[in-house]
């Protein structure tokens, strides 16, 4: 069934797991997903970006998550909105039937700009008045999204920063993030604590504090009942990287968040997890191997079928690490 994600998020929070949020562009991905949740008895955050309606339509995103819901109907799922950049865009995914909206007021609508604390309040709150009046939780965020090691907002094409942060941008503030949900309402807050977008966040093998995890601890201290987003959480699998590169890739020595760093969020505080490019890599690489050794062939449903399997073991160790396995059946 379709459900909130204020629903899913608060059972997790009471229950001490996160929840993955994949971000969904075709079937292949959309699959990988669902057969993951329903080996793993996880319930599911599928989340649509502007690439993805760019690239899919957004009537293709949304009766592909209604799909999935009629064919695993035991297996609650959020349709989910990433990177909203106004109140607009938040209101057509309403009409669409998300349940589930991200208004990122911390850019301006170029989705490329830092925008002041005031334009994020409003944007923020008049998207949650307009949610709320419809049954559907909204995700804000507070701190500019970029790497601690490269003050870099990383490479995702349409969200982020353009040009060096500092590091007053990428850490969220304890006391702006309780005064932004006093004033927004927001029932998520997406916060900066050393994560962006993309495969390149790290030059060097992480170490481990990659993540400021105490900055996560001081915010979930003075805002407990409002649930932590991690964008950029995507572990940039290395053993994907080398099938790449052994099969005529060419992708430069990179590193992404360690799965152990992330599940140190998940103790204080974080719920939602995003995470887009490891499903990126691991079906590049898959398709890469399987034309390789498979020349003559040239059905798209034999390669295609490949990068489903492969997904699907990033979406079953996400699950299971996270704390998100064996829930889906107790919301
Ligand atoms: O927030 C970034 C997500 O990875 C979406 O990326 O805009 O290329 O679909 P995209
Ligand atoms: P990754 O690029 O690390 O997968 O992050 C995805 C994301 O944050 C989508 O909103
Ligand atoms: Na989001
Ligand atoms: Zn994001």
């Amino acid at each position: 069934a379709l459900i909130s994600m204020r629903q899913l998020l608060d059972h997790a929070a009471e229950y001490g797991y996160g929840v993955p949020a994949f971000n969904v562009n075709n079937q292949e991905q959309m699959r990988a997903i669902m057969e993951a949740a329903d080996k793993t008895n996880s319930p599911v955050i599928v989340q649509g970006s502007a690439g993805a309606r760019a690239y899919a339509g957004a009537p293709f995103i949304r009766h592909m998550i209604l799909a999935a819901v009629e064919e695993w109907p035991h297996i609650p799922v959020v349709m989910h909105q990433d990177h909203g950049t106004s109140p607009g865009i938040c209101q057509r995914s309403i009409q669409l039937g998300f349940s589930s909206v991200m208004m990122d007021g911390s850019l301006l609508e170029d989705g490329k700009t830092p925008s002041s604390y005031e334009y994020n309040v409003d944007v923020t709150r008049r998207t949650v008045d307009m949610a709320h009046a419809c049954g559907v939780s909204v995700e804000g965020e507070l701190g500019v999204l970029g790497s601690l090691e490269t003050g870099e907002a990383g490479e995702e094409d349409g969200i982020g920063a353009v040009g060096k942060l500092s590091l007053d941008q990428l850490l969220t503030d304890p006391e702006e993030a309780a005064d932004f949900v006093s004033k927004t309402g927001v029932d998520a807050l997406a916060i900066a604590c050393g994560t962006s977008h993309g495969a390149y966040k790290f030059t060097r093998p992480p170490t481990g504090d990659i993540l400021a995890i105490n900055r996560i601890k001081d915010i979930h201290a003075r805002i407990p009942n409002t649930h932590l987003v991690m964008h950029g959480s995507s572990s940039v699998p290395q053993d994907w990287l080398a099938v790449i590169n052994e099969h005529g890739g060419q992708i430069p020595e990179t590193y992404g968040v360690p799965v152990e760093q992330i599940i140190e969020g998940i103790k204080h505080g974080v719920r939602k997890v995003n995470i887009d490019t490891d499903l990126r890599l691991a079906s590049t690489g898959a398709i890469r191997r399987h034309l390789a050794e498979n020349p003559a062939n040239f059905d798209p449903r034999k390669y295609l079928a490949e990068a489903t399997k492969a997904m699907t073991a990033i979406c079953v160790d996400r699950y299971e690490a996270f704390g998100t396995a064996g829930n889906a059946n107790k919301i």
